[in-house]
């Protein structure tokens, strides 16, 4: 099916997903939805030159593991292959060493999601060799775009960088090889309403910005039409070390504020029988100084809740469509991006 224009293909994909969403995925700040489930370890690093992709399910197209990694590749109008991880974390550091992809028009991209589309995001636009862009959204609030910020990084289409995030509930940093490039305080994101702080899924993946039926103001902003005879546009990802500073197994919104302090984050024994399920609550631990002030506010949860966010972790299912709702978000907003560049 050939779309005239990204921002209708994104339209017409969410359209096309939001009945299966009904099934799949849930906005917290809507409706009670099931618990998240959770990394319930500090830790996990994933070699994707292992020959495996570990705890990532592939959403959309093809991701194979190679000797540079884990490869995404854009092949043919509409290849968009995209991992992401089986679990949420709650504030922690993520680094993505990867080699964008090569060609015109091709986004690289890894992302940092939640339920109710907190955001925070590195993009790599393939025609800028020079580049690399920065952004963030909270509660899926669109209505401004002045939140991205450009990065100069070298030769990324032909180069290993570690693109990485380090997430608390005060601050969000973006380093680039290690390298603090941008800090955002929680004030300066409306005083916090639009600050990226409920529990987020990685998400990792590459589209065609350029594609020939995007808009003019999309194509624009992705430096020019891609030109799928070039291709194959290969993306490697050798690997991702993550840090959860909250591990717990599953996450819980407490009522439809989208809050940190509203984030309920429990430990269930994995068990067939749920009722022989346990919790523990988070303390404030002095681990890091993030992790406590985020700790020390979130809810001491009781048995009762805690089987019934063991219950729920096992039906805890991926949403494609919330992949889509986010590179819509993304096309919308440097849609106006590009058109202002005009
Ligand atoms: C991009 O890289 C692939 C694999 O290295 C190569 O086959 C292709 O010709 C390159 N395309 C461009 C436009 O550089
Ligand atoms: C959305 O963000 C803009 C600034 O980027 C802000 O002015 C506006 O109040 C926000 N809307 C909501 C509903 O938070
Ligand atoms: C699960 O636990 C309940 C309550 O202890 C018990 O009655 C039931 O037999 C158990 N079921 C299984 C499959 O172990
Ligand atoms: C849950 O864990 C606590 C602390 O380890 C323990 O005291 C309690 O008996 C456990 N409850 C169940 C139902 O296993
Ligand atoms: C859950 O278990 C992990 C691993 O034992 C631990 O690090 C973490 O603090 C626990 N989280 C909660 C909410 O009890
Ligand atoms: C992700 O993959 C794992 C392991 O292959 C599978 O058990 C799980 O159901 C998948 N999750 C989703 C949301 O598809």
């Amino acid at each position: 099916m050939i779309f005239k224009s990204y921002y209708q293909w994104a339209t017409l994909v969410l359209a096309a997903t939001a009945a299966a969403q009904t099934t799949t995925s849930c906005n917290p700040l809507k409706k009670t939805c099931p618990a998240d489930t959770g990394l319930n370890k500090y830790r996990l690093n994933t070699d994707f030159t292992s020959g495996s992709l570990g705890r990532w399910n592939t959403t959309a197209g093809t991701v194979t593991s190679t000797d540079l990694g884990a490869k995404f590749t854009i092949s043919e109008q509409g290849d968009a292959p995209t991992i992401e991880s089986e679990f949420y974390i709650f504030f922690g550091h993520v680094d993505v060493k990867m080699r964008a992809a090569n060609g015109t028009g091709i986004i690289s991209t890894w992302i940092l999601e939640s339920d109710d589309l907190d955001e925070i995001d590195w993009e790599q636009i393939s025609t800028y060799d020079t580049e690399i862009q920065t952004n963030y959204f909270g509660k899926g609030n669109t209505t401004s775009y002045d939140r991205g910020t450009t990065v100069t990084v070298s030769t990324p289409g032909e180069t290993f960088h570690t693109y990485s995030i380090d997430w608390t509930s005060e601050r969000i940093e973006w380093l680039l090889d290690g390298e603090v490039v941008r800090t955002l305080e929680y004030a300066d994101a409306v005083d916090g309403t639009n600050y990226p702080q409920t529990p987020m899924r990685i998400r990792i993946g590459i589209w065609a910005g350029g594609d020939p039926d995007n808009s003019a103001g999309t194509i624009s902003w992705a430096g020019g039409e891609t030109d799928y005879t070039e291709s194959p546009f290969p993306m490697y990802v050798e690997s991702v070390d993550i840090i959860n500073y909250n591990p717990a197994s599953a996450y819980k919104y407490t009522d439809k504020t989208g809050d940190y302090t509203s984030i309920k984050a429990t430990n269930a024994t994995t068990s067939t029988n749920l009722s022989s399920s346990n919790s523990s609550s988070i303390r404030a631990s002095s681990k890091t100084s993030a992790s406590a002030r985020a700790s020390s506010s979130l809810i001491a949860s009781s048995s009762a809740s805690a089987s019934a966010a063991a219950s729920s972790i096992s039906f805890v299912s991926a949403a494609p469509g919330s992949y889509y709702t986010s590179i819509f978000t993304m096309a919308v907003g440097f849609l106006v991006a590009g058109l202002v560049q005009f």
